[in-house]
């Protein structure tokens, strides 16, 4: 079992998450959203995430800026998930948490899948998504990850799902 706190954020949180995109080299910024995109976009993208309508995870490590940001993006009964880790934190079982996390959010909402896009040649998210046994289809450079999520009794029953974390800022 992870030991890392997967906490649900805020908007409270929002500095902190644009510091954290900010703090991610231009690899990384291009193996998250599959592309290159300038800072105003990045800047647009975190003012204008939604909170609330979707659900936002992190890790922290004592400091105020989230090493681990999962941001869940919920369109109907399925969420993409898009999964970011400071370098320095990486190879350490945040990533996983964070995606158990979200895994756990959308049984709880009564999601039936959940989705990653990744690029073919990331392959910490490929090997991610082969740890969470994620059915993987691949189409010119991307990678889709998608998870049937099955729900058991309790979760149909509309009990919390184990290990949530009360929303903090
Ligand atoms: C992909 C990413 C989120 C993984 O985060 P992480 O915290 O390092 O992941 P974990 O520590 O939970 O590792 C999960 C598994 O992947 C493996 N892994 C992690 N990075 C890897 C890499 N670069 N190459 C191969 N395997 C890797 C880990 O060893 C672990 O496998 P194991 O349990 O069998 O040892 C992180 O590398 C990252 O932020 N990358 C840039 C953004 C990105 O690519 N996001 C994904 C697209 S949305």
């Amino acid at each position: 079992m992870s030991h890392h706190i997967v906490r649900r954020l805020t908007a409270l949180a929002r500095n902190g998450v644009l510091t954290h995109f900010l703090s991610l080299s231009a690899q990384d910024i291009w193996m998250r959203f599959g592309h290159a995109i300038q800072e105003s976009v990045l800047r647009n993208y975190v003012s204008t995430m939604d909170f609330d309508a979707d659900a936002v995870f992190g890790v922290y490590d004592g400091g105020l800026v989230p090493v681990g940001v999962a941001h869940m993006a919920i369109a109907g009964d399925s969420a993409e998930v898009g999964l970011s880790v400071l370098a320095r934190a990486r190879k350490q079982g945040i990533g996983a948490a964070m995606l158990e996390q979200a895994i756990r959010h959308g049984k709880s909402l009564g999601l039936k899948k959940i989705t990653v896009l990744c690029l073919q040649e990331n392959s910490g998210m490929r090997r991610l998504a082969e740890k969470f046994f994620m059915e993987t289809t691949s189409e010119g450079r991307e990678v889709e990850a998608d998870l049937e999520l099955l729900q058991s009794p309790s979760d149909a029953a509309g009990q919390p799902s184990p290990g949530t974390v009360p929303p903090v800022p």
